[in-house]
């Protein structure tokens, strides 16, 4: 069993976080959700503290329990941060350090492995300023499950699509079981 914390961004593949949530709960780890701001637009908490049997973190400031602030805790005590769906802007955020979220925060605080999957519009993801910001992200130690090509939601066919959930959850068993 390992402690997987699941960030989802506000992506219209948000959606599929919930597969991935149940997957990885049915498959024995504990699963922690992090939505941003701009995920609660598209998938609710409910549905994946229910998927995850776990509560759901989305405010940062709503912290009610014990001393440490619970994103440092649960930061500290991943063996993963998983971002699936990972937006143009989560990317651009963790190459320069924000931490003006939750998950941005535990981003930063983790030294777990950190696995991206990001899913956008493919002029977004093939703009210099995104694929600069993968390769800060790569030199980090971030490892990506690159998008797939395909009929996009935005309309357009190309390179942007969340890969498939069952390539994603394939990446989560390489890196966990990857020697740390
Ligand atoms: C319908 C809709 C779909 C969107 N889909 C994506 C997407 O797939 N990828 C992306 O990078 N941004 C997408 N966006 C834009 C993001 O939601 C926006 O950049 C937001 O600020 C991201 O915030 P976050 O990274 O904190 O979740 C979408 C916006 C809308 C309105």
């Amino acid at each position: 069993m390992s402690r997987i914390i699941l960030g989802v961004t506000g992506s219209i593949a948000a959606y599929k976080a919930a597969d991935l949530a149940s997957q990885l709960t049915k498959a024995g780890h504990k699963v922690t959700c992090v939505l941003t701001k701009s995920a609660l637009e598209f998938v609710t908490p409910l549905t994946l503290s229910t998927l995850s049997k776990n509560p759901v973190i989305s405010d940062l400031f709503a912290e009610k329990e014990g001393w440490q602030p619970g994103h440092i805790q649960l930061a500290d005590e991943a063996d993963l941060l998983l971002i699936a769906p990972a937006t143009a802007n989560i990317l651009a955020a963790m190459a320069n350090g924000f931490a003006h979220d939750a998950l941005t925060a535990i981003a930063l605080a983790t030294r777990a492995p950190i696995l991206i999957a990001p899913a956008m519009n493919g002029k977004m993801w093939q703009h210099p300023a995104t694929q600069k910001n993968v390769e800060t992200l790569r030199g980090y130690g971030a490892q990506f499950v690159e998008p797939a090509s395909g009929m996009l939601a935005c309309g357009y066919e190309g390179v942007g699509r969340l890969a498939e959930v069952e390539t994603i959850l394939q990446a989560v068993a390489a890196v966990l079981a990857a020697p740390r």
